[in-house]
């Protein structure tokens, strides 16, 4: 089966359910702060296993309780965890939460270990960019590192997935051109290519831009309206199943994972996305990051249902 590496990200998320967000200089009353397993790396890495991919995941922890309970929990989806590193200078990264009575929420990361994901431990782990077919980056470990990392991966001729979250400003036009898939939400297009709208026009008015920059693909998420594709073929929408969300936090992570696992099973771009659309609104009916991925059987069995 081909192999999908994952760097980035490991968190533990703090998360806060509240009526809505506080607005600056606002104190709001929140309930139930829970300790989940996050990070937009991790969540992606955790996603992959549980769905049956040939997944590892290079990043880096603390040497401390929330650094083993993270690798504790990615053990457990099957995803190989043997280029991770546990570090005693660093504190595990973290991430605060808020989560409002939509599900939406407004998240908060405070870096600690995932500042060691630097180019030079990614010269140390070259092996594993070299065994993987797709190398999947989001943004929350050093930029350098990861820029280093694609423009590695692509010499070695990988499949390259950047999910720009968090979004930068803008990104390099030699690193865009070495991009095959980038897969922004509309809040993260729209930053991407300086646009103040997320209307539809407007986010493939963004897609056509990054595609003359030389990305292969746009695929960017659309929350409860599913996805959209550019490429050299033209715009595709793909709408995603009605469910009742009650918390979005990792449906991107979920969904960019599932689609990079549908391809490595040699799933066409669209069949990929139908599963990755798939898994994510699973997620979204449940609570935190890695608690709310699915399975496998549940992906397929709802996939399955919604056949008939
Ligand atoms: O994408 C969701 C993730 O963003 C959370 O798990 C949090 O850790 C932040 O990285």
């Amino acid at each position: 089966m081909k192999k999908i590496l994952i760097i980035g990200s490991l968190n533990m998320d703090m998360v806060i359910g509240m009526k809505h967000m506080p607005v600056v200089g606002e104190t709001v009353l929140g309930e139930n702060p829970t300790y989940i397993p996050g990070g937009k790396g991790a969540n992606q890495a955790y996603t992959a296993g549980s769905l049956g991919g040939n997944a590892s995941m290079l990043g880096c922890l603390g040497n401390d309780s929330h650094g083993r309970a993270l690798l504790e929990n990615m053990k457990r989806s099957g995803t190989d965890c043997s280029g991770l590193s546990q570090l005693e200078e660093y504190p595990t990264g973290m991430a605060v939460i808020y989560v409002n009575e939509e599900g939406n929420n407004s998240i908060v990361v405070i870096a600690g270990a995932n500042k060691a994901c630097d180019v030079e431990y990614l010269k140390e782990h070259d092996e594993m960019i070299r065994e993987s077919d797709y190398v999947i980056f989001q943004m929350e470990i050093p930029c350098e590192a990861v820029f280093y990392g694609i423009e590695r991966a692509k010499e070695l001729g990988k499949t390259v997935i950047l999910n720009p979250a968090p979004a930068p400003e803008n990104l390099p036009d030699e690193i865009l051109e070495k991009v095959d898939y980038l897969t922004p939400n509309e809040t993260e297009i729209a930053k991407l290519t300086g646009k103040t709208e997320e209307t539809l026009e407007s986010i493939q008015a963004g897609a056509g831009e990054l595609l003359g920059k030389g990305v292969k693909n746009i695929l960017v998420t659309l929350g409860s309206q599913g996805a959209m594709l550019v490429n050299e073929e033209g715009v595709q929408q793909y709408p995603t199943r009605k469910v009742d969300a009650v918390d979005t936090t990792a449906a991107g992570d979920c969904f960019n994972a599932a689609f990079v696992v549908g391809l490595s099973e040699g799933m066409t771009n669209a069949q990929a996305i139908r599963f990755a659309n798939t898994a994510s609104s699973i997620a979204v009916t449940r609570k935190g990051a890695q608690s709310s991925i699915p399975t496998r059987e549940e992906v397929d069995e709802v996939m399955r249902m919604e056949k008939r």
